[in-house]
């Protein structure tokens, strides 16, 4: 797997040349199962084929249990700067309900070494879990923030087609906050935070002002990105076109075609401009401060406003969904970012 990942990487350094590198993040799956040998190798070679950035942000995604909470210390002497935890709750029985293999204490104490070992660190929080109160979950984030080190990730529990969950849900078995009660908590959530200095500067994320995670701004600001690895995806520009990567996603299947081919990349299509605008105006809404139109302008070539429905937008302004306040920015309000789907499902063209 490791020679594989390597080879991946050159395949796609050799297609885009020697650009500058901002970040790397490891995500999965659980990468906290590698060894850091492996990771260390994939770092190694990635500074060897890009030029690299002296502040680049390399983070990685681990599960809280203890023996991986171990490796943290060998993670960091790889290279590892940034750690990103699935916490998920800080409780023994929602962390059962939700599925997971930690404990709450095992969280906190992984918490508290992976600050001992990484500058930068984030902890992912499920909330509006099943059966939770609003005050309930007032008082695990107060908790939360008091444990944060500059940036946390709080998601909403939304089920998913194809989980046990979705099957449970179904059933009636897995009762969840009903849409109300999920958009106070949502509103209690910003508000929260905003007062404790980790304002949203995306829908599910709060940082200190300068702890946002770079790598993600990268897919929310719509820049390019390698994606190595088994199902990892990629948006890269070669030749001033903008290509949609994908990777065999079965981890046997992957590993085969790289070692046949030096690569497993499955799908490498050409976007079109208006695929991309659209995919731009989706990943920008998502953020506090929305899209540059200038930003906008320079990457796709054409001005925002033609590819969205302008009479539709300004309703959506005058109804206090849209903000009106700047016109270089395009932007969903506090009210309009949890509708973001639907608004998208308006605007676009
Ligand atoms: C979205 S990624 C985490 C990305 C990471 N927070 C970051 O900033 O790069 C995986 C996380 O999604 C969240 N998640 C997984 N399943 C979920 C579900 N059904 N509903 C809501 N959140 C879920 C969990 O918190 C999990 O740790």
């Amino acid at each position: 797997m490791a020679d594989a990942l390597l080879s991946e990487i050159d395949h796609f350094s050799q297609l885009i040349g020697k650009r500058r590198l901002t970040s790397i993040f490891f995500g999965g799956g659980t990468p906290s199962l590698m060894s850091a040998g492996t990771v260390e190798a994939v770092i190694n070679r990635l500074i060897k084929n890009f030029t690299v950035s002296d502040d680049i942000e390399i983070t990685l995604e681990a599960n809280p249990t203890s023996v991986e909470a171990a490796k943290f210390s060998d993670f960091s002497k790889a290279g590892i700067n940034r750690v990103s935890l699935g916490i998920q709750a800080l409780n023994d029985q929602d962390l059962k309900a939700l599925g997971r293999e930690h404990s709450a204490a095992e969280a906190i104490a992984a918490i508290e070494i992976s600050q001992k070992y990484f500058k930068r660190s984030n902890f992912d929080l499920i909330y509006a879990r099943m059966g939770q109160t609003t005050a309930e979950w007032e008082k695990e984030l107060m908790k939360a923030i008091k444990m944060a080190n500059g940036h946390l990730s709080l998601y909403q529990l939304t089920i998913e087609k194809g989980t046990p969950f979705y099957g449970r849900w179904r059933q009636g078995e897995l009762v969840i906050p009903d849409e109300d009660l999920s958009a106070e908590m949502y509103a209690l959530t910003n508000h929260i935070c905003a007062e404790n200095n980790y304002p949203a500067y995306e829908i599910s994320n709060y940082a200190r002002p300068g702890e946002e995670s770079r790598h993600n701004l990268c897919y929310w600001t719509y820049q390019d990105y390698i994606g190595v690895g088994a199902g990892a995806h990629g948006r890269i520009t070669v030749k001033g076109e903008t290509y949609a990567t994908e990777q065999n996603k079965k981890p046997e299947t992957w590993l085969k075609s790289v070692l046949s081919r030096g690569h497993a990349t499955k799908i490498s299509d050409p976007l079109s401009r208006t695929m991309m605008a659209e995919e731009m105006i989706m990943m920008g809404l998502r953020l506090t401060k929305g899209i540059d139109t200038k930003v906008f302008e320079k990457r796709i070539g054409l001005a925002l406003d033609t590819f969205i429905q302008k009479e539709r937008a300004e309703l959506l302004k005058a109804q206090g969904f849209l903000s009106a306040e700047n016109s270089d920015l395009f932007q969903l309000t506090e009210k309009g970012r949890p509708l973001l789907n639907q608004i998208l499902g308006q605007i676009l063209v």
